[in-house]
């Protein structure tokens, strides 16, 4: 039977639904209007590609920087189990938010490259695909494994287990290593060396 409490909730979550799309949609339309406003970009295709490429690694290297930060805070404080709760935070955003957005910052970046007729050797787009490669290869073959390791020990041997804690201090000390990699080829794109 429904409650007056799940009614509510309901009509909360189609509220807050509702005013996220239209958020979406504004922001969506205005920077349509940017990209074809603007002067600063050679073509339209490569405004939008431009603004794709940039707002997916916003959202990839903040929201990374983020984790980072909270986790560097819950170590400090030696607390476990919100070590614990951001190591879990970690592994789900890691593989559903930030492996597709850093696949399709690659994409709009091979774009422009191809949509300018850049050069595959220029210093900058070189530091971008190897840190790719580094960052791809780090969450292939080292975030993605241990983050299911560690889900598995805080199911079999909890949160506050030595051997727990000491895997959630090695999979976000990686990770932040792998931040420091993506900022590094933020300040390449951005400043352009050795060209
Ligand atoms: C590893 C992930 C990457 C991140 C975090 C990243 C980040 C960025 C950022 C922040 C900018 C804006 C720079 C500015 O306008 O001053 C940018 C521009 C750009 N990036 Fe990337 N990038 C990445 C990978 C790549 C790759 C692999 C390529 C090429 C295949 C590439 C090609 C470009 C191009 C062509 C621009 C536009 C440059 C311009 O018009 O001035 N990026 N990138």
């Amino acid at each position: 039977m429904e409650t007056s409490h799940t009614i509510e909730a309901a009509d909360d979550r189609r509220v807050s639904n509702t005013i996220t799309a239209v958020v979406g949609l504004a922001v969506l339309a205005l920077a349509l209007v940017f990209v074809f406003e603007t002067n600063l970009a050679p073509s339209h295709w490569y405004a939008f590609f431009k603004w794709v490429h940039v707002t997916g690694a916003v959202l990839w290297v903040g929201g990374g920087l983020t984790l980072t930060i909270l986790a560097l805070r819950a170590e400090r404080a030696s607390d476990s189990s919100e070590m614990a709760t951001i190591a879990r935070q970690a592994a789900f955003v890691g593989e559903r938010v930030f492996a597709p957005i850093g696949l399709l910052v690659l994409a709009m970046g091979i774009a422009m490259v191809v949509n300018l007729d850049l050069d595959w050797g220029t210093s900058w787009i070189v530091i971008g695909l190897v840190g790719y490669v580094i960052t791809f290869s780090t969450g292939l073959l080292v975030l993605g494994p241990q983050a299911k390791r560690i889900a598995q020990l805080i199911e079999t041997a909890g949160a506050d287990a030595a051997e727990t804690q000491a895997a959630i201090r090695r999979i976000l000390l990686v990770a932040r290593v792998d931040e420091g990699v993506l900022l590094i080829v933020v300040a390449a794109m951005i400043l352009k060396p050795f060209t």
